[in-house]
């Protein structure tokens, strides 16, 4: 029923469950011609706890459909996060024939901390096996994530583990058959507070500015931070560590879609939007769905992103202007604008303008041209200018912002509680006049 999701604080272009909690997205694959996604879930509350995994599907990465929940807790532990694959050669022999299973693996947390495997033929009914499959390391190990390593022709699965001395650590396992795992090497993430690597993995390689003799990989923890680096099919080898590509308050345990059918590499992350407000039966929104790619800068070879060409579907009213000059202290074009949710899309010289100012119903995104700086509600970044310019690509959802910047280098998901009746924008410029020379504006349609 689509009254069900109109509720005031919903995100109106982002994936929310009916009712319940969600954290973490699990186990993204696309397969027999659907998008799944699995999530951290607690169907009976909105607040965190007696983990399930929730599980929607989608054709085009934008409309989701909710299912049934996928795993359940069982003697072995709460469900929490994990991934997912295609076994496209059946390695498995779990299915039958051309009949190939959809992977899902996951932690049975909380009691046992072992991994677990779950199944399915028809991307609908999942099956655990009756046992499971890596033993615990330690108490508190989990988010087993798995890829298909081409070259060595084996399974790898990248595991976080708090070692002794509150070490963070991921370690790496190796499989022919996604059953029987053997551990191969691990790298440290950190040390107490220090948690560079923590949580919720995810692995990928990546071709460098699309030149497929240039890959390489790419390992993250659950706060984005990640490294770029060497892997052989049993040891990474960071090239560049400790580098940020989120500056969000609000983003976390991003993970990417596996067997994507035009290759790309496309991450949904969890938007912590506190929506059980109002009297609302769910709690909490994924982020939009981004691809990735790695870019060779002069700075080191860095993620960006670009929000998925599909959620161009969304777009109703658009608005585009010419060139025109920013007056200082001014409404500017903005003003006339009215709409709940939208797509803007900016690039601004600022000349002689100290700041500039862009009021998106309420909420001041703002950029500091002297410091080079791009803040919101006090989340910062640092934006260059490039060429003297600015580009912003700002998604407005009645759940807060996610803003790209400095070229998908910078991604800065926000979220704020926009007030549903305040639907005006503005753009001010303050210090002198500024140019803009792309101003697209294009309203939003709801999902649901
Ligand atoms: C990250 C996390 C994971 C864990 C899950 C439990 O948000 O703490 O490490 O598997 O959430 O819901």
């Amino acid at each position: 029923n689509k009254s069900d999701y109109r509720e005031v604080r919903r995100a109106q272009f982002h994936f929310s469950p009916r009712r319940g909690w969600i954290n973490d997205p699990n186990g993204l694959a696309y397969y027999k011609g659907e998008y799944h996604l699995f999530f951290q879930h607690n169907p009976y509350g909105t607040n965190w706890g007696n983990m399930h995994w929730g599980h929607a599907v989608s054709k085009d990465l934008v409309h989701w459909k909710e299912l049934d929940v996928a795993l359940y807790p069982d003697s072995f532990g709460t469900m929490f996060s994990g991934g997912g694959v295609v076994d496209s050669n059946n390695t498995s022999g779990l299915a039958n024939g051309a009949n190939k299973p959809l992977v899902l693996f996951y932690t049975a947390a909380e009691k046992t901390w072992e991994q677990g495997l779950a199944y399915s033929v028809d991307g609908r009914k999942f099956e655990k096996l009756p046992h499971t499959i890596v033993d615990k390391i330690t108490d508190g190990n989990r988010d087993p994530k798995v890829i298909w390593h081409e070259p060595t022709q084996r399974w790898v699965m990248v595991l976080y583990v708090t070692e002794p001395d509150e070490l963070h650590t991921m370690h790496f396992f190796t499989s022919p058959d996604m059953k029987s795992w053997t551990f191969v090497s691990k790298i440290i993430g950190g040390k107490g507070n220090d948690r560079y690597m923590h949580e919720c993995p995810e692995f990928f390689e990546l071709a460098v500015d699309g030149d497929p003799t240039n890959k390489k990989w790419v390992l993250t923890g659950a706060n984005s931070q990640y490294a770029v680096g060497t892997f052989d099919g049993k040891t990474f080898v960071p090239v560049e560590e400790r580098l940020f590509s989120q500056f969000g308050r609000d983003y976390y345990a991003p993970q990417t879609f596996s067997n994507e059918p035009k290759g790309r590499r496309i991450e949904i992350g969890w938007w912590r939007t506190h929506t059980n407000q109002h009297g609302a039966a769910f709690n909490q929104s994924m982020s939009i769905p981004m691809e990735l790619k790695l870019r060779q800068t002069d700075h080191g070879i860095r993620i960006v992103r670009t929000p998925v060409e599909e959620l161009k579907a969304l777009r109703t009213k658009s608005t585009k202007l010419p060139t025109s000059v920013l007056a200082p202290e001014t409404d500017n074009p903005l003003a006339a604008l009215r709409a709940e949710t939208a797509e803007i899309k900016l690039l601004i010289k600022p000349q002689q303008a100290d700041s500039i100012q862009i009021n998106v119903r309420g909420l001041q995104i703002n950029y500091h041209v002297g410091k080079q700086e791009l803040e919101i509600d006090n989340v910062r970044a640092y934006v260059p200018s490039k060429d003297g310019k600015q580009e912003f690509t700002i998604f407005v959802d009645r759940t807060g912002v996610e803003v790209f910047a400095a070229n998908g280098e910078v991604f800065m998901p926000v979220n704020y509680n926009l007030e549903p009746a305040n639907r005006s924008y503005g753009i001010r410029v303050h210090g002198g006049s500024a140019t803009m020379e792309t101003f697209e504006f294009h309203e939003l349609k709801s999902i649901w």
